[in-house]
């Protein structure tokens, strides 16, 4: 992981963040009045129960929902004073995201998912390619890089999708369920490349789980209950 470790975990402040969907005609408040605070290279596990707002905190901490009200400091970035293409260049330069179904592109190798997720970020293709190579060979699968998501195995396509959330050196890395679709083995091995990066990289790190196994790996743990967050011993 020597290749990635020049970024520095990011705190996160949170407070009295309220979510309301209301699209559907009748207000649904997800997230009540939230407050969570994260130290630097913190290692959070979320559990609740499905429905809970899991996904929506995890919107708003990656940028892809706004605030509706209270406030989320990343850092010294106020979310909710961003305009949508600040919001996408953070979104771009400090977070990394992982999900459940991995998110690769079908028709692109391995390699070039994660060469695409630095498209933007002004490096040239060979440095880029140079990179990818190695963040595939931190994740254990150089040997992999010609193959298209299909021919992965799930845990395989969950660590390719780790390494190009890695790609930008992000600060905040905020995972999603990482492991639902993987067996007890590949759930190991993919919570042992995420356990390991707030120590080795220093990026700040969120998981959403419903496995407890996962969850216990977390330095840190909370329940999502009724909006807010509460400890978990
Ligand atoms: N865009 C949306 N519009 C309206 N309601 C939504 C929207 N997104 C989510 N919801 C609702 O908000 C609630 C919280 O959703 P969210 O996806 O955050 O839950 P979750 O805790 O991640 O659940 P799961 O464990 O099933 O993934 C759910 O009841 C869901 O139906
Ligand atoms: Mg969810």
């Amino acid at each position: 992981m020597r290749v990635l470790s020049e970024a520095t975990g990011l705190g996160v402040s949170v407070q009295g963040l309220t979510h309301i969907y209301a699209e559907h005609g009748n207000p649904l408040v997800v997230l009540d009045q939230l407050d969570l605070a994260l130290r630097p290279a913190e290692h959070l596990a979320v559990t609740g129960r499905s429905g809970a707002g899991k996904s929506t905190l995890l919107a708003v901490l990656g940028g892809l929902e706004r605030p509706q009200s209270g406030s989320v400091l990343v850092g010294d970035v106020d979310l909710a004073r961003l305009d949508g293409d600040e919001l996408a260049a953070y979104r771009r330069d400090l977070v990394g995201f992982v999900f459940q179904h991995y998110g690769l592109l079908g028709n692109l190798t391995a390699l070039e998912n994660i060469e695409l997720a630095m498209t933007f970020t002004g490096l040239r293709t060979g440095p880029r390619r140079r990179r990818a190579r190695e963040l595939l060979d931190a994740v254990g699968l150089a040997e992999r890089a010609d193959h298209r998501p299909n021919a992965l195995s799930g845990g395989e396509a969950q660590r390719v999708a780790i390494a190009r959330a890695l790609a930008n050196q992000p600060r905040l890395v905020l995972a999603d369920e990482p492991t639902g679709n993987l067996d007890d083995e590949n759930t190991a091995h993919v919570l042992d490349l995420l356990a390991s990066l707030p120590a080795q990289l220093g990026c700040t790190l969120v998981v959403v789980t419903h496995n407890h196994v996962v969850a216990a790996r977390a330095a840190r743990r909370c329940l999502l209950e009724h909006g807010r967050l509460v400890a978990v011993p």
